[in-house]
């Protein structure tokens, strides 16, 4: 036996299954062939002994008919026991038995939260493969449920010591990031906060500042992308009047700063001549206006952002390598909002405004997006679609979102684009057509003629 093997036997052994069915054969057949892989199967003859098995043995996993009476074929004792442990327990994976005639009934309760369906005579080794991939995914969205609700509780914590400026994240990386920013704002050194467009850069820069121990002190941004170079220096260090034509006396943002904190946004964009200031700023403290020889300190915490990357420009030779050692003493590097999609969701929320909420199809879209705008594009849809939908729960088409691919339906067959989606879905069909856009019968149809079926399946030997 392979370590996969062995692996994939381990996910069913001491799970409870319950099987509700009528038939006794159907029970004996389930009980025989899942203890097989290490699983208690407990049987029930009725609607109303699957309930209370449900309550005593609380099983991992339901396998339930869809008729119980003699004679019923229409599904309605299914439905009505499907919808009652669905009440009692929202996640628990159910699967529905059903003749193959009687696929409509199944398919919308698969919809309606169902995990799968499988149709009657099944095939054992199909029933084994669905079993463990839904335990696992069981087993792993419970997982992540839980690390979800520990990252909620840090981010609490986190929220009760420091100032956290509303920022909203359920990431990982995000949580690392912003104990980082917190626990660095003490410290005196800059910080660089690196991060592509709109990712909240100067939300970052804000707790840093706000946690810091000069937060009452002045906190001035400039952005240094948005003067020319003389002015930029005139700006950031101040001039004497007449120092260049029109050049009135003024003190700059260093100076006006002092015993505070600096934030200079876009710092790429600064001239060679305007680094060579920073670099001596920073480094002594020491800076004249512009037009003056007299010397002036200022001692001020400077925190720095840019979209660049940084070492490609020094690379380049566009920026002083020693000013980008002087400043990244400590770097925060914001990943894109596609790479922390769990982000996606809470932010989006937070951006409705009052009254509005998200359909699910709108959230889905949301989550497909790749957000080139980062956090910024995802507000300015959220904000767009709450001010033009005229209903109060935004539906995806008021999002407009570019629209992705054609209707998958009509897409050629695709062998490999088939296969992954079943691989990533660990062969679970429902959840495969789901993300392909067809339908479930489409999937084993498509299925069928590509010869695809699941890594090692046995022969099939269909049941009666
Ligand atoms: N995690 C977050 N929680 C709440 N709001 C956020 C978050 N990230 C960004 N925002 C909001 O998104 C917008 C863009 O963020 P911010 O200005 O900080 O990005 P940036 O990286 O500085 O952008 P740019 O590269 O354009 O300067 C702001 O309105 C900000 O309040
Ligand atoms: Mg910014």
């Amino acid at each position: 036996m392979s370590d996969t093997d062995s692996g994939r036997r381990s996910a069913l052994s001491g799970r409870t299954i319950l099987v509700i069915d009528d038939s006794e054969a159907v029970r004996t057949a389930f009980d025989v062939l899942l203890s097989m892989h290490g699983a208690r199967v407990v049987g029930a003859g009725t609607p109303a002994e699957g309930l209370r098995l449900l309550e005593r043995e609380h099983p991992d996993l339901i396998i339930q008919d869809m008729n119980f009476s003699r004679g019923a074929t229409r599904g309605e004792e299914g439905i009505a026991l499907f919808r009652e442990i669905r009440g009692r327990s929202p996640e628990l994976p159910i699967v529905l038995l059903t003749a193959w005639t009687h696929l409509e009934t199944a398919v919308e309760l698969v919809k309606a939260g169902a995990a799968d369906y499988m149709g009657k005579p099944w095939d054992d080794a199909r029933v084994v493969t669905t079993v463990r991939n839904l335990l696992d995914l069981g087993a792993a969205r419970a997982e992540a449920r839980a690390l979800r609700a520990e990252r909620r509780t840090a981010r609490a914590a986190l929220g009760r010591d420091f100032q956290l400026c509303g920022i909203v994240y359920e990431s990982e990386a995000m949580h690392t990031l912003v104990c980082m920013a917190t626990q660095v704002a003490h410290a005196e050194v800059p910080v660089l906060i690196t991060g592509p467009n709109g990712s909240g850069k100067e939300v970052l820069a804000d707790i840093v500042q706000a946690n810091s121990s000069v937060r009452d002190r002045p906190y001035l941004k400039v952005n240094l992308g948005a003067l020319p170079n003389e002015l930029m220096e005139a700006e950031l260090f101040g001039t004497e009047a007449g120092a260049f034509t029109g050049a009135r006396a003024r003190i700059g943002r260093f100076e006006a700063c002092d015993g505070g904190t600096l934030f200079l946004d876009e710092l790429a964009n600064l001239s060679a001549p305007g680094q060579a200031k920073l670099l001596r700023v920073l480094q002594s403290g020491e800076f004249e206006r512009l037009g003056s020889n007299q010397s002036r300190r200022t001692h001020c915490r400077v925190i720095a952002a840019t979209n660049v990357n940084l070492r490609q420009a020094v690379r380049a030779g566009q920026f002083r390598e020693d000013l980008f050692y002087r400043l990244n003493v400590i770097e925060l590097e914001i990943p894109e909002l596609a790479d922390r999609r769990e982000d996606i969701l809470p932010l989006a929320r937070h951006f409705l405004s009052q009254g509005h909420d998200l359909s699910a199809d709108a959230e889905q879209a949301l989550l497909r997006h790749s957000w080139p705008g980062n956090v910024r594009e995802l507000q300015n849809v959220i904000r767009r679609a709450c001010l033009l939908s005229a209903q109060p729960t935004i539906a995806s088409p008021a999002l407009r979102l570019p629209v992705a691919a054609p209707p998958r339906e009509e897409a050629p067959l695709d062998g490999a684009v088939i296969r992954d989606a079943l691989e990533r879905a660990h062969w679970v069909v429902a959840q495969a057509a789901r993300e392909l856009g067809l339908s479930r019968q489409a999937l084993y149809r498509r299925m069928e003629k590509l010869g695809l079926r699941m890594p090692d399946e046995p022969h099939a030997r269909p049941h009666a």
